[in-house]
């Protein structure tokens, strides 16, 4: 083949090509010199590299979609130039129509440039990645049954470590704390009850490190106290227990101790792995020892933070006060917030005007795991939502803009949750495979009945996992829950009211409610059997053995076959043997009667095989199969 030729396959000047082609010190002397085929094919390889590496090296930035006008600018070309070339393709554009993304990024292809679509301004503040590392304080929050002395608890806790201070311990409501122990700082979250703690982490702001399940020593475990467990432990992190209320004559300290072991919380001086502790709020016993606890974990958990970038932060409340606008408490997660910052929280902005701490103090900075309230936002954003700090007003204000207008184009649809009758679809293959269930019934008996029925159906393959059992209507902190740990709900001979269904609805969460036993049970192992790895049945279909190989610069290379046993069939399964030994698995990609494109081929007819391996060999066998899947029943 000559030079030129070549130049001409290759898209290149022959100038150009000669250029390139000193470069890899290969000696042509001019574009009439030719080179064998080998060479040549070398030479096409060697120089598609080159061009990948120098389009992927020259990347330009735009927002798609794009003007034929802007695309030239971006391109440094005339717009006539793009004009005449996209007309040659017997396409019409005018400078101000948009081109759509995939013809913007051909004809950058042919000027060796690669467009790629500019980052939101909201984007780029979130890739701001954390360097230089230090030390936060953990964030801890305080859950359990109603009456059990949460409040108290923080409240003594406060006063104890506040009262030295020149405010007297006349403290602020901003939802969340931070006192200074003698060994560290610890940040409290105010009881937030455990559905508004699901549903902060429904909405990403997982921002506790450490739980403390309160509970009443003369009271013991409570439903709710189970409910919390519950959804603490689907948070993963650590898991402190008070004991509470010690000081009174009829606190059973063992009872309590007792009443956890049954569900997983094995006290560690019963030899479990749980840490309790007894503490009073109205005497104060064993509260430093708690504070230590709260210390020790958070040391094990290694907090850390970068105290430079621009800050993040969550809003743990927000009202609206008279003569001031929009109060907003927050705990920053990273950076440092400062007064005059700009910034973003869901569809509102601002510019932090002034920052109070807990004790109504003015603070010019919050670093990490500070809690402050903050005066500046031009609404009220909802507990859980994040807030960022931007550059300047410009890019607040085009962020919250192109927010707001995704708000309004957004069509409604729920999250992807797992439901029964896709777990199918989810299993991944070698895991374990979990179905997760939030369950629900009417009394403790069929509760216990049901849960062990459904124990029963637990096969090797899948695992039944109950996240949380109870007694009563599902609720819609079940729904949350279930949100958060991908579970279904389950719901036995009990009530699911239409709020509640609404609210699985909007969050995409499969609930169901039975009244029969044996109906629920066949609906689970239906649902498990769709879980279960498929098993696949092979079945032999034919042999084509090679006799020439073909190099089609299109398709790559094909196979010329002779089919040696029963047929081959486009689109089928198949293994490439060489020596009787198995070298690659692949499907019948292409299959060619001479030139025609055919569905099958049969015994003895000669045909064209393409399976997308390049190193195919004359003799070697291709084996064709056919694969049915074949569905699992439990016993
Ligand atoms: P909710 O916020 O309503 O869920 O309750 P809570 O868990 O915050 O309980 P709270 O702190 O309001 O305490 C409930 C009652 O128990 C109050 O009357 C407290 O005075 C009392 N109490 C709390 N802790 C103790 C304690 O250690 N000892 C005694 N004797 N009473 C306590
Ligand atoms: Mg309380």
């Amino acid at each position: 083949m000559r030079i030129h030729e070549l130049a001409k396959k290759l898209g290149l000047d022959s100038k150009e090509l000669l250029i390139k082609l000193k470069d890899l010190n290969f000696s042509v002397k001019n574009h009439m010199s030719s080179v064998d085929n080998e060479t040549a094919e070398i030479i096409i390889h060697e120089i598609e590299a080159i061009k990948k590496k120098e389009i992927e090296g020259n990347v330009i930035e735009v927002d798609f979609p794009i003007t034929l006008k802007d695309l030239a600018v971006k391109l440094n070309k005339k717009s006539s130039e793009l004009i005449a070339e996209l007309m040659e393709q017997k396409k019409f554009f005018t400078l101000n129509q948009n081109i759509d993304k995939e013809m913007a990024l051909t004809i950058a292809y042919s000027y060796k440039v690669t467009l790629k679509q500019k980052l939101s301004q909201e984007e780029e503040i979130q890739q701001v990645e954390s360097k230089n590392l230090q030390k936060r304080a953990p964030i801890v929050t305080f859950m359990g049954h109603i009456d059990h002395g949460k409040t108290s608890i923080l409240d003594y806790i406060r006063k104890s470590k506040i009262a030295d201070k020149e405010t007297g311990g006349i403290t602020q409501h901003i939802g969340a704390y931070q006192v200074v122990s003698e060994k560290g700082e610890i940040t409290f979250l105010d009881t937030p009850g455990h559905e508004t703690f699901t549903a902060m982490r429904a909405r990403g702001a997982d921002i506790t490190d450490i739980v403390v399940i309160v509970i009443a020593a003369d009271d013991g475990v409570k439903p709710q106290t189970i409910e919390a467990i519950d959804h603490a432990k689907a948070a993963g992190g650590p898991i402190i227990v008070a004991i509470n209320k010690i000081d009174k004559a009829n606190a059973n300290v063992d009872m309590v101790k007792q009443q956890l072991s049954k569900v997983d919380l094995v006290p560690e001086d019963w030899g479990g792995k749980t840490t309790t502790v007894g503490v009073s709020a109205i005497t104060g016993q064993g509260i430093d020892e708690l504070l230590d606890l709260i210390i020790i974990h958070a040391e094990m958990l290694e907090l850390k933070a970068d105290y430079e970038r621009p800050a993040t932060g969550v809003i743990v409340e927000s009202r609206l006060c008279k003569g001031k606008g929009a109060l907003a408490s927050i705990i920053v997660k990273e950076g440092t917030l400062n007064i005059g910052d700009w910034c973003v929280c869901g569809n509102f902005l601002g510019k932090i005007k002034a920052m109070h701490d807990d004790l109504g103090g003015m603070v010019k900075s919050a670093g990490p795991s500070f809690p402050v309230e903050i005066l500046g936002l031009n609404g009220i954003p909802n507990p859980g939502e994040p807030l960022w700090v931007v550059t300047n007003e410009k890019s607040a204000k085009v962020i919250v803009g192109k927010r707001i207008e995704n708000s309004k184009n957004e069509k409604f649809a729920p999250a992807e949750h797992i439901k029964l009758e896709d777990l199918f679809a989810n299993a991944k293959e070698e895991k374990t495979i979990q179905l997760k269930v939030v369950l629900k019934a009417d009394v403790g008996g069929t509760l216990e009945a049901v849960e062990s029925a459904l124990k029963n159906i637990n096969s090797q393959e899948v695992e039944l996992v109950i996240v949380h059992k109870g007694v009563g209507e599902v609720n819609s902190s079940d729904i949350l829950l279930a949100e958060v740990t991908d579970s279904i709900v389950v719901g036995f001979k009990v009530e699911i009211n239409v709020q509640v269904r609404e609210l699985s609805r909007r969050k995409g969460i499969e609930t169901r409610s039975y009244q029969i036993v044996y109906e629920l049970i066949d609906d689970v192992k239906a649902a498990l059997e769709g879980l279960l790895a498929p098993q696949v049945k092979r079945t032999f279909v034919g042999r084509a053995i090679v006799k020439t190989i073909f190099k089609l610069s299109k398709s790559g290379i094909i196979a010329g076959c002779i089919v040696d046993k029963g047929k081959v069939v486009r689109g089928s399964i198949c293994e490439l043997s060489r020596n009787n030994e198995v070298i690659f698995k692949s499907k019948v990609i292409t299959l060619k009667r001479f030139k025609e494109e055919v569905k099958e081929v049969i015994e003895g007819m000669e045909c064209g095989v393409g399976i997308g391996y390049n190193k195919l060999e004359e003799n070697d066998v291709i084996d064709i199969f056919h694969e049915e899947i074949i569905t699992r029943r439990l016993k």
